[in-house]
C-alpha cells in the first residue's frame, strides 16, 4: 500500500465517522485530502489479502443458464407464500414474543441478498427488516455500492425478534433456516452477504476459532451461492474504525458482480 492509498483510506474512514457523528476527530477529511501529493478521494479496491476464490468460480461461463442457488424453487412457491407461512409460524419459541414477523423485503430479482441476525424493536414494530439505526447504516453501505435498497433483498436469519434483542439460539436459527433457503431459491442472487457473526454461524458451519473477524473478506458458500461475510452494521455503530474493512468486503462483492466501484463521495 503506498502513501496515497493510506491517506485515501484514512480519509474515507474519517468521512464515515464524521457522517456517523463520531466526535473528537482532530482532522477533517478535507484537510487530509490536502496531505501528500494529489491524494484522490477514491478508495482503491485492491485485492483483499485473505480473499480466497470459491472452488467453482472461474472465467469459463457455463453453456446453459443454471440457477445460482442449489435450492430449486418448489412448485407454486413464492415470496408472498413464504411471508404468509412465516406470519403463521410457531416452529420456535420466538413466535411467542413477536409483534410482527419480519420475512424480509426488497427486489424479487436481486443480485445481492443481505442476511442479518434478527429483527430488533423497530423491525418487530414495522414488520420490515433493517429499518432502525443499524438499518440506516446498512442503507448507506448499499448506497456506497452505487445501489439502492430496492435493488437488493434484505432479511434476517430468524424472522421473529428475540426478546431483549438477545442473540438467537442455534436451534431457533435452524428452525427458521428453511424459510431463508426457500427465499434464496426463489431470488437466485449471485451473492449473499452475511452481516455479523450470528448470521455467519447460522449460515455456514465454521471451523473452530474462525470468527467473523477472521472470516470476513473471504469467499464462502451458502446453498450453492457465493457468500461474503462482513461485520454487522450495529457493530459498526459501536466500532466505526472497522468500517473500512466492511467497505473492502463490499468492494469484493462489486468486483465479483463485475460492477464498478463508486468513488467514496466527498460531502
Ligand atoms: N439487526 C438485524 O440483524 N436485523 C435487522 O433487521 C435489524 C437490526
Ligand atoms: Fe418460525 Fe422463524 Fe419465527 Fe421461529 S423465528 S417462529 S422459526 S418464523
Amino acid at each position: 500500500m503506498n502513501l496515497n492509498d493510506v491517506i485515501s483510506d484514512l480519509k474515507s474512514l474519517l468521512e464515515y465517522e464524521r457522517d456517523e457523528g463520531v466526535g473528537g476527530v482532530a482532522v477533517s477529511p478535507e484537510v487530509l485530502a490536502g496531505v501528500g501529493t494529489g491524494a484522490s478521494s477514491v478508495v482503491h479496491g485492491g485485492a483483499v489479502a485473505q480473499s480466497i476464490p470459491s472452488q467453482d468460480f472461474g472465467s469459463a461461463q457455463p453453456a446453459k443458464v443454471v440457477p445460482h442457488a442449489e435450492q430449486v424453487p418448489i412448485a407454486d412457491d413464492s415470496l408472498s407464500r413464504i411471508a404468509a407461512e412465516v406470519a403463521a409460524c410457531s416452529l420456535c419459541p420466538l413466535h411467542g414474543t413477536r409483534t410482527n414477523t419480519v420475512p424480509g423485503q426488497g427486489s424479487p430479482n436481486p443480485e445481492i441478498v443481505f442476511v442479518g441476525e434478527g429483527p430488533g424493536a423497530d423491525e418487530d414494530e414495522q414488520g420490515l427488516a433493517f429499518v432502525g439505526k443499524a438499518g440506516h447504516l446498512l442503507t448507506r453501505m448499499i448506497e456506497a455500492m452505487g445501489l439502492t435498497r430496492d435493488d437488493v433483498f434484505i432479511c434476517n436469519i430468524v424472522k421473529c425478534r428475540p426478546p431483549e434483542n438477545r442473540t438467537p439460539e442455534l436451534s431457533e436459527m435452524n428452525a427458521c433456516l428453511p424459510y431463508l433457503k426457500r427465499q434464496i431459491g426463489l431470488l437466485q442472487p449471485k451473492v449473499v452477504v452475511a452481516l455479523g457473526a450470528t448470521a455467519l454461524t447460522g449460515l455456514v458451519e465454521m471451523p473452530k476459532g474462525m470468527g467473523i473477524t477472521r472470516a470476513r473478506g473471504t469467499w464462502l458458500r451458502f446453498a450453492g451461492i457465493d457468500l461474503m461475510p462482513t461485520f454487522h452494521p450495529a457493530y459498526l455503530l459501536r466500532n466505526p474504525n472497522v468500517k473500512k474493512y466492511v467497505w473492502e468486503d463490499l468492494q469484493a462483492v462489486l468486483r465479483r458482480l463485475d460492477k464498478p466501484i463508486p468513488e467514496v463521495k466527498k460531502r
